[in-house]
């Protein structure tokens, strides 16, 4: 494997009774990277972290962290942090004694400017002193990213890390999580969101059903979404159905329901380059684009047909 790897991992297969959590999963993580995991609920995700971490081990497969093959030293030690489901803390201390406490506990001494640090950092600076008891989902997030920033890992694990969430703590932790691969940590993370891992990951791998169906840059995945429905607005509608129905490469989709108030639109079948040709041609015909753009983005419609899903159906 190339020195720079931070995972290596070939043919994963983890059973749990009769459910195949993961089978055959091939996992190549470069250093310094930001890696999405994606997929259904019970796709895998949870369990590849796991593995990951070294909270249980493959039945099958092979698996080397940070060069080293796993189960030959404690993950912590080694320089691998994070948590998966969600992240656990002691409720009667607070956002502070937390973090302390956790240095302590793998015997490490930090400075308390260095955990003021990170409690702003992860945007706790304010509640920093206020008992975890108390803390919203989101809090115990970021609490849950500040503890595992605390050993300053190398390879950071983090199981949907953006659940819960408000907006300006999603920019927050994209931007800790940004400067730690900058620094050349690598950071691996689940998500449901496509569109926040498209900003944030350089790569993703999508799972289904426990086999990896796709991995590779958001930008390949954009463009395994194929055929998408497009919606048209122009400023003859009769026209533009009647050059769309002329168009033996596109489909024109029925069926969809206008709310009262809605423009006129027609829903266009095809490909991008297909959609290019019948906008040349409206245009040409003296017809106005006023709006055009696909009716589920790219990216979810790549997800929705990688794992199986009905995007068409799903969208009506
Ligand atoms: N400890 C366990 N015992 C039995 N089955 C398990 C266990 N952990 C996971 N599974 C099963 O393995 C499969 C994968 O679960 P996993 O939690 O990894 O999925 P996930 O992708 O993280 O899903 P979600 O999006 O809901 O978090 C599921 O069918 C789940 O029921
Ligand atoms: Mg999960």
């Amino acid at each position: 494997m190339s020195a720079r790897a931070a995972v290596h991992a070939r043919s994963l297969t983890k059973i749990f009774g009769d459910v195949i959590a993961l089978e055959d999963v091939d996992l190549d993580v470069p250093a310094g990277q930001i890696h999405g995991l994606v997929g259904p609920n019970g796709a895998g995700k949870t369990t590849l972290l796991g593995l990951l971490l070294g909270l249980s081990v493959a039945d099958k497969g092979t698996l080397e962290i940070l060069g080293v093959p796993s189960g030959d030293v404690l993950s912590v030690a080694h320089g691998v942090a994070g948590f998966v489901d969600s992240p656990g803390s002691y409720p009667g201390l607070t956002a502070r004694q937390n973090l302390t406490s956790l240095a302590s506990l793998r015997g490490e001494v930090r400075a308390s400017g260095d955990i003021d640090d990170l409690l702003d950092r992860v945007g706790l600076g304010e509640v920093a002193d206020d008992t975890v008891r108390g803390f919203s989902l989101g809090m115990r997030q970021r609490l849950g990213l500040a503890a595992a920033l605390l050993g300053k890992p190398r390879l950071l694990i983090l199981d949907e890390p953006a659940n819960g969430l408000d907006p300006v703590g999603k920019r927050q932790v994209h931007q800790v999580l940004t400067d730690l691969a900058d620094s050349g940590a690598t950071v691996i993370l689940s998500s449901h969101r496509m569109d926040d891992l498209a900003a944030l990951c350089d790569e993703v791998t999508l799972l289904a059903t426990g086999r990896v169906v796709f991995s590779g840059p958001v930008s390949k995945l954009e463009a395994e979404s194929g055929e998408l429905d497009y919606r048209l607005v122009t400023s003859d509608p009769a026209e533009a159905r009647r050059i769309a129905e002329e168009e033996t490469s596109l489909t024109l989709v029925a069926g969809r329901k206008q709310a009262a108030g809605d423009k006129p639109a027609l829903v266009v079948r095809g490909h991008e380059a297909e959609i290019d040709d019948l906008v040349r041609r409206l245009v040409g015909a003296g017809a106005a684009i006023r709006e055009l753009g696909p009716v589920v983005p790219p990216l979810e419609a790549a997800f929705l047909a990688l794992t199986g899903a009905d995007d068409q159906e799903l969208t009506r």
